[in-house]
């Protein structure tokens, strides 16, 4: 009888544990079964640091936005002093969210019952509870969540034992550092909704193997190389002439920009914190893809366009900025597409013999990472 095995075997995996040129890459179940998946929920995401969203999209005391990762509601916060907050955003009298989307209120106030919540959490007022025993504003504030922020990138973790983003990130800023993505600012931010697991995703935007025949009509073949990466990344460079962010044929309007040196002069990165914020940082602008998982065969992709506020400043960036957007909303889709194909030829019932190319080593070192913190 065919049967799902028990998807947290180790010895199920001794095949992608080996060498890239003898390895074979994950099995079906790991992208379609409940199992696997809330395996990664409680080892992965509610472990690692979290990417929640840019600096930019707080700009001001109040300014809060909400996301959810793996199903856990957060809203981050601007607080009164300018500092970054982050919250459950989950109420403490019976869980409804306070807020949705993303705003501006100075109070966080529940739209069920009205219990009011300052910017640092504090529960300021709790209507009509005057009567309950012991009840106290000071114990029922919001619940904190860890947040720590790198070149205007928000990070959110739920273990209050993980080590400080600056040592998960570890050599980072050795490659990524002279993009100054302090200095950048966001420019549009789209999201897609897929039938596809987060890890296809990730996988499809750390090789270049698929280039020639997904992107024959836009990018087209990319050669890229392996970057020595210390910490909880690990990246691609491609080195080429211009900007990677324009299709062939396209002008590109904008400057470099002006502190890159290093690889970053010569090319593009394609990176993936982990365990699922790519980003691809290019000579005029750079680009990240957020990959929120929505269950087994579920996930959220958020593209977020990056340029120097300088570039962004330009009187003309509106309109020269538009075959920027153009490579992107031709590119992705593609992505998209073929992220989704490949999920319906995934069976958990069905495990064949399999093996990856010379041109997927990150495809490697990625399923590796996950076996490392999914299997006890
Ligand atoms: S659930 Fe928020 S006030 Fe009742
Ligand atoms: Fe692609």
């Amino acid at each position: 009888m065919l049967m799902i095995p028990n998807v947290l075997d180790p010895a199920l995996y001794a095949p992608v544990r080996l060498p890239l040129t003898q390895a074979e890459p994950l099995p079906p179940w790991c992208y379609t079964t409940d199992e696997f998946y809330k395996a990664e929920v409680e080892r992965i995401f509610l472990r690692t640091w979290n990417f929640l969203g840019r600096i930019e999209m707080m700009p001001t005391p109040g300014s809060y936005f909400t996301v959810s990762i793996v199903g856990v509601p957060v809203v981050a916060v601007r607080d009164k002093d300018g500092s970054v907050k982050a919250f459950l955003n989950s109420c403490r009298h019976r869980g409804t969210p306070l807020v949705q989307g993303s705003g501006k209120a100075m109070m966080l106030s529940c739209p069920y019952h009205a219990w009011t919540y300052a910017t640092d959490g504090r529960l300021v007022s709790a209507p009509g509870m005057q009567e309950i025993a012991g009840f106290r504003l000071a114990d029922y504030g919001l619940k904190p969540v860890r947040v720590e922020t790198w070149g205007g990138f928000i990070f959110a973790t739920f273990d209050d034992d993980a080590p400080p983003l600056s040592t998960y990130l570890g050599n980072i800023a050795d490659h990524l550092g002279p993009y100054s993505f302090n200095d950048m600012v966001l420019t549009r931010r789209k999201e897609y909704d897929l039938k596809c697991n987060w890890k296809s995703y990730v996988e499809n935007a750390m090789e270049a193997y698929h280039t020639p025949t997904v992107h024959h009509a836009t990018i087209g073949l990319q050669v890229c190389n392996v970057v020595d990466s210390v910490g909880e990344w690990i990246g691609l460079h491609e080195e080429h002439e211009g900007t990677e962010a324009v299709l062939e044929g396209d002008e590109t309007p904008f400057p470099f920009i002006s502190t890159l040196s290093g690889l970053a002069a010569q090319g593009t990165y394609f990176v993936l914190l982990y365990p699922s914020t790519v980003l691809a940082c290019t000579r005029d602008c750079a680009w990240y893809l957020d990959v929120r998982p929505q269950g087994p065969a579920r996930a959220k992709v958020i593209i977020g366009s990056m340029f120097p506020k300088t570039t962004a400043a330009r009187p003309d960036f509106e309109e020269a900025v538009k075959v920027y957007y153009k490579r992107w909303d031709k590119s992705l889709p593609e992505d998209n597409w073929v992220s989704e194909l490949q999920q319906e030829g995934l069976s958990p019932y069905f495990k064949t013999p399999a093996r990856l190319s010379t041109l997927e080593p990150l495809v490697h070192s990625f399923g590796n990472w996950v076996l490392d913190r999914v299997l006890p």
